[in-house]
């Protein structure tokens, strides 16, 4: 199964993706967590990519696309993959287009994540994540049972660097201008299911299943 996750930051994208992987047994590919994994390495593209990232704005469309292509091609994704939060432009789709071609195969579903943006700053400003194994809290939301401590394994809680409320309000407006022409880019080919992303966690991943259960 091929699946793209689409919604605004804070949706609950990395949220359902973890589950939707291990539900279909397809990997997880998330741009967002390649480019925090390559600045908590130091590496060149760590460094490129934190400056865009830091002010709420896109890496660029090239750094991205041969990032996600090399990846796509490995041995792991021969029998799917899930996408989260990539593409992101309408220049990212087109390339996704050409690779999958090129490779012979065809996305399956495009599930947007609906949330009203009143609450996706709450949302992300409130999200903790375990610094050992990546699963992801809400202080609110979805809180841990020991402050500040993961309850899968113990691990430190931290909150990212583009979490606070300035840099999430770039971001969301970032999605409308770049990433919302998606929308209509995937609906027009007859891919896109929109989910109600205002319910709770759980439910949200069971509408999510049964849409891709149901190959519609
Ligand atoms: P990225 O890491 O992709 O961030 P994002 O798209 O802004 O999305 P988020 O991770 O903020 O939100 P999410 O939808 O995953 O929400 P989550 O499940 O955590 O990108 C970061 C940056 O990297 C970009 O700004 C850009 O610079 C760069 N980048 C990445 N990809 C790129 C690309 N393709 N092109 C160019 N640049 C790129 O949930 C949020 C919180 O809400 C959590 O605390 C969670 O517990 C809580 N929550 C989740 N679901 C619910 C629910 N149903 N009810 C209540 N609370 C909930
Ligand atoms: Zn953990």
């Amino acid at each position: 199964m091929r699946i793209i996750l689409l919604g605004p930051p804070g949706a609950g994208k990395g949220t359902q993706a973890t589950s939707i992987a291990d539900e279909f047994n397809i990997p997880h590919i998330s741009t967002g967590d390649i480019f925090r994994y390559n600045i908590k390495e130091g590496t060149e593209l760590g460094k490129k990519a934190k400056s865009y990232m830091d002010q709420g704005l896109l890496v660029p469309d090239e750094v991205v696309v041969e990032i996600v292509e090399d990846r796509i091609k490995q041995e792991d994704c021969l029998n799917g993959f899930l996408l989260d939060g990539f593409p992101r432009t309408v220049p990212q789709a087109e390339a996704l287009d050409r690779v999958m071609e090129k490779m012979s195969v065809a996305l399956d579903n495009v599930i947007n994540i609906q949330v009203d943006k009143s609450v996706l700053v709450e949302r992300a400003v409130g999200r903790r994540i375990c610094k050992s194994c990546g699963a992801t809290y809400h202080i609110k939301f979805n809180p841990p049972s020991k402050e500040e401590q993961c309850d899968k394994c113990g691990g430190n809680l931290y909150q990212r660097d583009d979490d606070n409320e300035a840099t999430v309000t770039r971001r969301i407006d970032v999605y409308l201008n770049e990433t919302m022409p998606l929308i209509e880019y995937y609906s027009n080919r007859g891919k896109l299911t929109a989910i109600d992303g205002q319910q709770h966690i759980d439910k949200v991943f069971e509408d999510i299943v049964s849409v891709l259960r149901s190959g519609k």
